[in-house]
């Protein structure tokens, strides 16, 4: 590619902001810049509006519009399209009546390549870059993905699901066939490009003790790998892994039992934890994925953040789709907000966009490739609408003072009533390592 340099109002994080606070500590707000990418869809740097790069810069204007890094969803299914917004069922009734179901599709080499396609296009469109995601326990399924994404440029964290016991026909595997499977996408894809493989224990329900202690040993194997699972997500479904797994202390520590803690360990939900949990994923550098939109659709339960900070574990923000009702990152946030209200605690526009971005990648270990502007980062950079449609536009009017008889606000004031609206149709661009992948 061409160097290029992309022209914006450039919003990205150099540390994190303080829990709670709307002060600018670790907020990098560059108004009316040049975004510097080289050749190698590297950033380069960056310069001020009226003082562009040279003419062997190709200069791309997307001057008004809001620069971020692209957004990292930490847990999201791909072939969970198919059953986004079903009706009426918390986590047990969903998974049996809608889930797993459409998840059989993707035994079919084709079912699972155009599902991909489908996916990651719909993740650039809503301003997402980089995913960790669940597939089926079909391998082709993640074959498909690790393929689809190598095709667009995208960092993805993905590995096919794992489930032995408590799952219809045709969505069990056995503990050897699996291994075999996951070993050979280990050896074809992890490190590969922008690719790496996760060992994915759907959860401890589905997974048998012996295949539980072959995910560990798969990650004892192989330094590196990522885990994504499961965990506390539903009061029903705490009580019955309590039920199968009797020995344990929690459900936590099912997972911990069998080696699949680490510092690149993603566990979703995480909202009926206790104290020696937190704890736990504090120790192990584990991270939960809070997963609003999901955990209000599904009547699963508020996650409690600041329990989360007062214990220093790590907390990423994604959409679980088809849990989730959006694949866009920025109502996640919104709904994020929502939560923390409902429990007397305020989310600063700063924190969510920071642990959408920055934050996720430094909790993925990925942040030398990932989630701000710093050179030698990849140019992973979404192009957003400051406004769409007329209200979004009178709100942002009056953020930035234009309207007669009212105080212009603080640049919190204006992202979050930004945040608060946007969804896809502010995506005005996205791009991975430099490289133009959706205008809209
Ligand atoms: N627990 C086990 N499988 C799933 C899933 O597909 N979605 C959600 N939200 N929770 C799960
Ligand atoms: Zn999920």
């Amino acid at each position: 590619m061409k160097a290029t340099a992309l022209r914006g109002d450039l919003l990205d994080f150099t540390a994190a902001p303080v829990w709670g606070s709307t002060a600018l500590h670790g907020v990098r707000w560059r108004p009316d810049h040049w975004l510097l990418v080289g050749a190698d869809g590297r950033i380069a740097g960056a310069l001020p509006g009226d003082q562009p790069p040279g003419e062997d810069w190709q200069r791309v204007d997307h001057s008004g519009h809001l620069l971020l890094p692209g957004f990292i969803d930490t847990h999201v299914h791909c072939p969970q399209l198919d059953v986004i917004a079903s009706y009426g069922a918390n986590l047990l009734d969903w998974l049996e009546t809608y889930t797993f179901p459409a998840e059989r599709r993707y035994a079919d080499p084709a079912v699972a390549a155009a599902g991909a396609a489908l996916f990651l296009d719909a993740l650039l469109a809503h301003g997402t870059t980089a995913a960790v995601v669940f597939p089926t326990v079909h391998k082709v399924s993640a074959e498909a993905l690790f393929d689809a994404a190598r095709q667009r440029g995208m960092r993805i964290v993905t590995g096919k699901v794992l489930m032995d016991r408590h799952a219809p026909d045709g969505l069990r595997d056995d503990v050897a066939g699996a291994e075999a499977d996951c070993e050979d996408l280990i050896a074809r894809w992890h490190g590969r490009g922008r690719s790496s493989f996760a060992v994915t224990v759907r959860f401890a329900a589905t997974s048998t003790e012996a295949q539980l202690a072959m995910a560990g040993r798969l990650l004892q194997r192989h330094p590196g790998l990522f885990m994504q699972t499961h965990v506390a997500e539903n009061t029903a479904e705490v009580q019955w892994i309590a039920a199968l797994f009797p020995q344990a202390r929690s459900y936590l520590d099912v997972y911990h039992r069998h080696g699949l803690l680490n510092e690149r360990a993603v566990l979703a939900h995480g909202i009926w934890l206790d104290a020696a949990d937190r704890r736990l994923l504090a120790d192990t550098g584990a991270q939960i994925a809070f997963c609003p939109s999901s955990n209000l659709f599904l009547g699963s339960g508020l996650f409690d953040w600041q329990a989360a900070v007062d214990a220093g574990h790590r907390v990423s923000l994604a959409s679980d789709v088809g849990g989730g009702t959006s694949l866009s990152m920025t109502r996640t946030l919104a709904e994020a907000y929502k939560v923390q209200m409902l429990r007397g605690t305020r989310l600063s526009a700063w924190t969510a966009l920071h642990t959408a971005t920055r934050g996720a990648a430094e909790a993925l270990g990925l942040a030398h490739e990932i989630g701000h502007f710093e050179p030698g980062a990849l140019a992973d950079v979404v192009a957003w609408r400051w406004a769409r449609g007329p209200v979004a536009a009178h709100r942002d009017a009056v953020a930035c003072g234009a309207v007669p008889g009212l105080p212009p606000q603080d640049l919190h004031a204006r992202v979050f009533a930004w945040l608060t609206q946007a969804d896809d149709r502010n995506v005005a661009a996205s791009y991975t390592a430099g490289v133009l992948r959706h205008a809209g």
